[in-house]
């Protein structure tokens, strides 16, 4: 195999999801202990630990106790180079999850087993749903009273509408919990002296039928419960499929506890079994594979200021073919212009190391001086490929921004500019008006409060804020073409135009778009792609 396959064929590029505090943090830092990428537990987020810099407004998160940024780490384990991509956890962030998701093969739900699906893994399930997307589903925090394993399974299985197949079965939770039965290798994970109280791991290969050894090792209750919740499994869950799997209609759940390190490893290894090389990419009517040899990748997140050593943008790429070169030139799709891609790096958390090669299947970060807009795409000249868009959200909060200081205008210009090309909120001009005032987009509130954040900490910018009731944007346009104007609309309805130049309605509600259709006979209108999607 050539270099550039072998290196692309142990690549494994996964985003991992969940509801705060479902422990994706803790997981993720346990798989990096496993790739011994990290020393210690507690090195990634700075919500307890201070030891790394963290980005200025990642001050909203500590404050809040929530995950808003997302990060990209790689590791090597077993032969494998994995890319993880974190994703915030609050809901309010969630398109920013969503092109995290664009840049994954695989998604890795994590879920409290109190707590089982919460609303943000219910959004964000629903998109990888719709992109059949491998998910793979991690029942975390064992060690806690937990709802009822069968209700878990059946919830993920009637709320998404796909199979699940335990790869493993918990043997009890809570303080009764006694450890996991791995199905294929048909063996007991467990405590050493579980019966006992013991908390040291150890893998004790038991057949299920072995009665004795069983009752020495989790005790009679617990083997004779196990056996009748197996036998249950057996003979009413799915067959395991591995293209089912692959095509995201087979979710493998997993049980366990990060926190006390229970379970991790079988999962990485049988996930990293399970999932797929890098996939394919499709530009227009050509399919890319990832082992065409010449490079091509997209942009699916740009963000300023992660680091207050290094105040500068950095646009993240996913690699979509071949290998990336420091030394060459690339060309920018949308900027139609041949580029030298600057100070390229690879994230590790917070920290950053500069890199002179790279493969399909990774992801890079590289210093952006304002150029890229997500979903750029970036590759070699001759491959001429455009992979489609990121598609937007549609923003459900609308308020007006106005500048207070007027010697701080470029500031001002200059921020919410920036932030926007970010994605981090959407801005709207107001027809035939400066920039003094515009409308600013969110799909959640939060996101409000990060600009004003960033504004000041930033840039040095206040602003006045005026929220609306607005909830409702579509695009307009007129049937014959024309210009947008002498419409016929309610007070309420507002006329603005994106950094696109396209025009666009914003409503209060529904019967207000009833009012402009009615009234306005060449009026169309149309919603943004992504949200009929969501709906
Ligand atoms: P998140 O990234 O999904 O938001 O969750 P995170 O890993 O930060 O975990 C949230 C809380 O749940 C943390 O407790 C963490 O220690 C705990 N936790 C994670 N996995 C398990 C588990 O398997 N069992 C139990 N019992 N707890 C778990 P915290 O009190 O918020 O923080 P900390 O002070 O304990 O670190």
């Amino acid at each position: 195999m050539s270099d550039i396959k072998n290196e692309i064929s142990r690549r494994r590029t996964f985003a991992i999801i969940s509801h705060p505090d479902a422990g994706k943090t803790t997981l993720t830092e346990k798989l990096l202990l496993y790739g011994r990428a990290i020393q210690s537990a507690g090195s990634i987020k700075g919500k307890q630990n201070d030891k790394h810099a963290v980005s200025d407004w990642m001050e909203i998160e500590k404050k809040r106790g929530i995950s808003i940024t997302s990060s990209v780490m790689q590791f090597e384990y077993d032969g494998y180079c994995i890319n993880i991509l974190d994703t915030p956890g609050h809901q309010d962030f969630s398109e920013d999850t969503y092109r995290t998701l664009t840049a994954a093969d695989s998604v890795v739900m994590v879920i409290d087993a109190a707590k089982g699906i919460e609303p943000q893994t219910r959004k964000l399930f629903k998109v990888c749903a719709m992109r059949h997307i491998p998910i793979f589903t991690f029942i975390n925090k064992m060690d806690r009273e937990a709802r009822d394993s069968f209700e878990l399974l059946d919830e993920l299985e009637s709320e998404f509408g796909i199979g699940t197949y335990p790869m493993n079965w918990p043997i009890g939770c809570g303080v009764d919990f006694k450890g996991v039965y791995d199905r294929e290798k048909q063996r007991i994970l467990t405590f050493a002296d579980a019966h006992a109280g013991g908390t040291r791991i150890e893998a004790i290969e038991c057949d299920i039928n072995d009665t004795e050894k069983l009752d020495s090792l989790i005790g009679m209750y617990s083997r004779q419960n196990l056996c009748d919740e197996l036998e249950l499994v057996e003979g009413a869950g799915y067959e395991f499929d591995l293209d089912l799997v692959r095509s995201g209609k087979l979710s493998p759940v997993f049980f366990g506890s990060a926190l006390n390190n229970f379970g991790i490893e079988p999962f990485l290894e049988n996930f990293l079994k399970m999932t797929t090389e890098p996939l394919p990419h499709r530009s227009g009517e050509k399919i890319i594979e990832p082992t065409e040899e010449r490079f091509s990748a997209f942009v699916f997140k740009i963000q300023a200021n992660m680091n207050k050593a290094h105040r500068d943008r950095i646009a993240f790429m996913r690699i979509c073919s071949g290998k990336f070169e420091r030394s060459h030139e690339y060309f920018h799709v949308q900027g139609k212009k041949s580029i030298k891609l600057s100070r390229p790096q690879q994230m590790m958390a917070q920290e950053r190391e500069v890199i002179d090669t790279a493969y399909a299947g990774d992801i890079i970060g590289v210093f952006d001086p304002g150029i890229f807009s997500i979903g750029d795409t970036i590759c070699d000249e001759s491959l001429k490929c455009e992979y489609a868009g990121i598609p937007t959200f549609a923003p459900e909060h609308f308020a007006i921004v106005e500048q207070i200081d007027s010697l701080k205008r470029k500031q001002f210009d200059k921020g919410i500019t920036q932030i926007a090309q970010e994605g981090a909120i959407q801005m709207f001009f107001i027809p035939n008006s400066g920039m003094e005032r515009v409308y600013v987009g969110v799909v959640g509130t939060l996101q409000f409060d990060v600009l004003q954040f960033r504004m000041e900490s930033e840039y040095g910018v206040k602003y006045n804020r005026i929220d609306t009731p607005l909830s409702l944007v579509r695009f307009a346009e007129m049937k014959d073409g024309s210009e947008l104007s002498d419409l016929n609309l309610m007070s309420t309805t507002k006329h603005v135009i994106d950094r696109k130049g396209r025009d666009l309605l914003l409503f209060n509600a529904e019967y207000e778009i009833n009012w402009a259709l009615d009234k306005n006979e060449n009026l169309v209108l149309k919603e943004f792609s992504q949200l009929e999607e969501f709906e």
